[in-house]
């Protein structure tokens, strides 16, 4: 850990000075090049003293708090969490193609979560005033109609995406005319325990598929309240698993009828009944 660490911090402090180094070949005189280097530095400084702190976060761990300031107003996030589950998901800047039609496609399943007691806060690496204004254009342009009614943070300063890991190997080395990395697209889904029960991350070229978060989040709601697992490319009404850690005669008492394909790989029917209480 101690040895990824220290080196990806070599990798992020050497991109820092060739960014440096990149920034002053486009301002010829030596004066540029001196600034660029020094702020160049300071950024990455200032990136690496938040990296220090980041934990680490695997599934099962506890989502970390912040404050931070978002189109609906400031927010602790664990107080916005409250009794609900969570969707976070990140995008790397406002005014973005792929992540404008991402927003959009979010802002129109926006039922669907409510319905699973589910909250969308959308993350974007720009301020307040910027967010405001894209809103605008997601809304003529990629909403079909809807609102963007969940919240936007704004984290210019990269604060939450490197809390949450939300920058990858190659974007340390990928910075911007600032010197900080970009953020990427992550997802991270939250339950009303506050712990990071599923984390997705795609690179700046690829959009998310929204039907996914919903189908992960229906498998983990099913899950724990019915006390089975989901087999590959499961949706809601398909046939569920029975796990391992049941006995055949605790899955019959349960369940009722079940079809063992194998000792370890048994199949019960959508448990409809136990998800009603
Ligand atoms: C986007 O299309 O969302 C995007 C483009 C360039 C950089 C980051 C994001």
């Amino acid at each position: 850990m101690a040895s990824t660490l220290s080196r990806t911090l070599r990798i992020a402090s050497v991109a820092g000075v060739r960014a440096g180094i990149r920034v002053a070949s486009a301002r010829a005189p030596v004066f540029g090049f001196a600034f660029a280097q020094k702020s160049a530095v300071r950024a990455f400084s200032v990136s690496r003293a938040i990296f220090d702190e980041q934990p680490r976060l695997r599934l099962g761990s506890p989502a970390p708090n912040f404050k931070a300031e978002t189109t609906h107003g400031p927010i602790d996030f664990h107080e916005f969490i409250g009794d609900s589950w969570t969707i976070l998901f990140s995008h790397p800047a406002d005014f973005t193609p792929v992540c404008t039609t991402e927003l959009g496609a979010f802002a129109q399943l926006e039922d669907e979560f409510s319905k699973r007691n589910t909250k969308l806060i959308g993350l974007s690496a720009n301020g307040l005033d910027s967010h405001e204004k894209w809103i605008e254009d997601i809304e003529e342009a990629a909403t079909n109609g809807s609102k963007v009614g969940f919240p936007i943070i704004a984290d210019p300063e990269r604060k939450v995406a490197f809390l949450y890991d939300m920058v990858d190997h190659q974007d340390l080395t990928n910075i911007d005319t600032k010197g900080i990395a970009f953020t990427i697209r992550a997802v991270f889904i939250i339950d009303p325990n506050k712990k990071i029960r599923l984390t997705m991350l795609y690179p700046a070229s690829t959009g998310r598929n929204t039907a996914e978060v919903l189908r992960v989040l229906d498998s983990l709601q099913t899950g724990d309240k019915a006390g089975v697992t989901t087999p590959i490319n499961w949706i809601p009404g398909e046939d569920v698993i029975v796990p391992p850690s049941v006995s055949n005669e605790a899955a019959a008492a349960k369940f009722g009828d079940f079809r063992a394909v194998k000792p370890y790989l048994r199949y019960t029917k959508y448990p409809a009944d136990l998800l009603k209480k």
